[in-house]
């Protein structure tokens, strides 16, 4: 009954969800323990979300795992996360190949460390064939510089371009090449913190109040549900989307 009642909720899917990760920090200190620990139980929630969303038949989940401007945190919070994803994705291969999930990490992955661009490659290669949910891990990714590798992309490869080019195919440069229609962040915050600037231009905000280390299926289903509940009318007027005349 419940899965029937989600199901008819859920008539209208976002086919891209993405979820800024906030409230580690906040999650350890108020257990009086480091913040590295709340990173840690954030990779649980990470493993228990991006199944759910596989479940559910979501077509691109997009998690923002750290921002290019990250590396301003203390050097042994970067350096144990930069472990933490070694490990993770590493101990995640398996999981995410029998999900038949496609996994792609986006963002300027040339600043990190050997081991962890290994690792990248090894999760790449590993599920490149898989063809069920794919999920862009975002890292050392900013929203504006994935807009100015497309910008310098779309000078050095269309250059001859006698018009300029209309916003599919500037779109199509982006490291991440399609729009968001729902982004979820959690920790309280309300903003997008430099995350997905240009495929957000339409996105729905959902702000949830719940840390990420303790964000679960049941907030997923939340956020879900409000954005089944939102009429989308890409500028136009709600008769329109309804088909109504005026
Ligand atoms: C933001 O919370 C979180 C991060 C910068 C790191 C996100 C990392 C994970 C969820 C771990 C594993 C992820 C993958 C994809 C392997 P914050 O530290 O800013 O929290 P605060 O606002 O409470 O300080």
């Amino acid at each position: 009954m419940k899965d029937q009642h989600l199901k008819a909720a859920y008539s209208v899917l976002p086919h891209h969800v993405a979820i800024i990760m906030d409230g580690n920090g906040r999650w350890a200190q108020a257990r009086g323990l480091g913040r590295v620990l709340g990173h840690r139980q954030g990779a649980l929630a990470v493993r228990r979300t991006v199944e759910e969303a596989a479940r559910l038949g979501i077509g691109i989940l997009t998690l923002f795992a750290f921002s290019s401007e990250n590396w301003k945190r203390p050097q042994a919070e970067v350096q144990a996360l930069m472990s933490l994803f070694v490990r993770t994705l590493r101990s995640e291969q398996d999981n995410l190949r029998s999900h038949d999930i496609r996994t792609r990490v986006v963002g300027d992955v040339a600043k990190f460390p050997d081991k962890l661009r290994e690792a990248i490659t090894e999760v790449e290669d590993a599920t490149a064939s898989c063809g069920g949910m794919r999920l862009n891990i975002a890292a050392n990714y900013g929203g504006r510089a994935d807009i100015m590798q497309a910008v310098c992309r779309l000078m050095a490869e269309h250059s001859a371009l006698a018009a300029p080019p209309d916003e599919a195919v500037f779109t199509s440069l982006l490291q991440v090449p399609e729009d968001v229609d729902l982004i979820i962040r959690t920790g309280g915050e309300r903003r997008l913190s430099n995350f997905l600037l240009w495929q957000a231009a339409y996105g729905e905000l959902f702000f949830s109040p719940t840390l990420w280390p303790d964000f679960g299926a049941d907030d997923l289903h939340e956020a879900l549900q409000f954005f089944a509940s939102r009429e989308r009318r890409f500028g136009m007027t709600s008769a329109q989307v309804r088909g109504h005349r005026e």
